[in-house]
């Protein structure tokens, strides 16, 4: 059985979804795989690479497409390759899927689309899979990074023979896995942290990387709510937005940095940061919005671009970070991917592990294929948000 890597548009995207060792273990089951040319070039990873791990190499997407059962992408495919779609083909990868306008195509093809979004996370078989983990850890600490960068002053503190050097105020906004590892990360960086989430349980978890808590006061149906979500964001009432914004706007006030990581999956994210709180931050602060690519939680931030208020706040809307780090990102979506895979494969009858012994196991009552499976059998399966 034939997997297939399709090279990302190299202009938004610098992750690839096989690095060479991913190949390496796929052999190993029993997997050919076929990668377009140049598709690990940005992740810093050469065709000869994957030639030597034991794949071939495509000249172009349509090429791969055709010559595989199962296709690999980071993001959604190319209409080229969509076209050369054929029935029982998979497609696996970040497919977007409550904003993927592609879906009637391919359920009208009779391909099997698994968005890797939609893994039930807390399932502990699960976690060697989960995308959405293993890209946002990365991103919340070189979303620090990109802060000190634009920042012109330093994160610790310093005692110098010209003066005292004050550390840097964080805030961050949003306590998932990105925010958490920027919490930790800041902090290695000398900085003070305060931090705030919706989950009222993310509070031990930011104290205990030695930042405080931003407390927005929560009414007892509110708290009811936020612990019967098993960990997932919840919708807030009017009040809880408006005390969270005055909470926001006092600590923003004295911020020097702050990292917002609010999403909410298939909608658009939270606006957590307002223009009247804007115009209060210090000249020279920087924002790092997280959530850019989806809506913003920052007023007037703009994907991948970085904005400069009348009063100097520098706003960076940083939509896809996980791809300014293209060669750890791919190692790690690799593995989640292999991961996955693994699980589409019934067990060898056989000791025979040659490509032609290797069978799909497809099965929509699996909880994580289930999950995962946005078209099947000519049908979009996924349920409205
Ligand atoms: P995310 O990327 O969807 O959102 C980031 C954070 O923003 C979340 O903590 C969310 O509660 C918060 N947020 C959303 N709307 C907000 C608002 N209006 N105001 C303030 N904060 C807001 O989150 P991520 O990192 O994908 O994690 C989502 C949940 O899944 C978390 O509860 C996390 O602990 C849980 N999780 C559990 C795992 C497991 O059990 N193995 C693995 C990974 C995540």
């Amino acid at each position: 059985m034939r997997i297939g890597v399709i090279s990302a548009d190299s202009a938004s995207e610098s992750r690839v979804a096989l690095t060479p060792d991913a190949v390496k273990k796929l052999r190993k089951l029993g997997f050919e795989v076929v990668i377009q040319s140049g598709a690990g070039q940005a992740a810093y990873y050469a065709d000869e690479m994957y030639q030597a791990a034991g794949a071939d190499i495509a000249s172009s997407s349509t090429e791969v497409v055709t010559q595989s059962q199962i296709i690999t992408t980071v993001n959604d495919l190319p209409a080229a390759a969509i076209d050369q779609l054929t029935s029982g083909q998979i497609v696996i990868g970040m497919l977007d899927p409550y904003r993927n306008t592609q879906l009637d195509t391919y359920a009208g093809k009779g391909v099997t689309v698994f968005a890797m979004e939609l893994l039930p996370r807390t399932l502990s078989r699960a976690q060697n899979m989960d995308v959405l983990s293993s890209q946002a850890n990365l991103a919340g600490y070189k979303a620090v990074l990109l802060a000190a960068n634009e920042y012109s002053r330093p994160f610790p503190m310093f005692m110098t023979s010209a003066g005292t050097v004050k550390p840097a105020k964080v805030v961050i906004l949003g306590v998932g896995v990105a925010g958490l590892q920027a919490i930790a990360t800041a902090k290695r960086l000398g900085a003070v942290v305060e931090a705030s989430d919706l989950r009222p349980t993310a509070r031990e978890q930011v104290e205990s990387l030695g930042g405080k808590w931003l407390d927005v006061p929560m009414s007892a149906e509110e708290a009811e709510t936020a612990k019967s979500t098993g960990g997932y964001a919840w919708t807030p009432s009017e009040q809880y937005v408006k005390d969270q914004a005055a909470v926001v706007d006092k600590a923003l006030s004295n911020a020097d940095i702050v990292i917002t990581t609010a999403q909410i999956p298939g909608r658009n994210a939270p606006r957590l940061v307002h223009g009247a709180t804007l115009a209060k931050m210090k000249a020279g602060s920087v924002l790092i919005d997280m959530a850019a690519g989806t809506g913003g939680n920052v007023e007037g931030s703009v994907p991948d671009e970085t904005i400069t208020t009348a009063n100097g706040v520098r706003i960076v809307g940083a939509a896809n970070i996980p791809s300014q780090l293209a060669a750890q990102s791919s190692d790690l979506y690799a593995n989640n991917l292999v991961n996955f895979i693994t699980t589409l494969i019934a067990p060898a009858a056989t000791n025979d592990t040659s490509a032609k012994t290797l069978a799909l196991n497809l099965d929509m009552n699996d909880e994580i294929q289930g999950a995962l499976a946005v078209t099947h059998e000519n049908q979009v399966r996924l349920a409205k948000r």
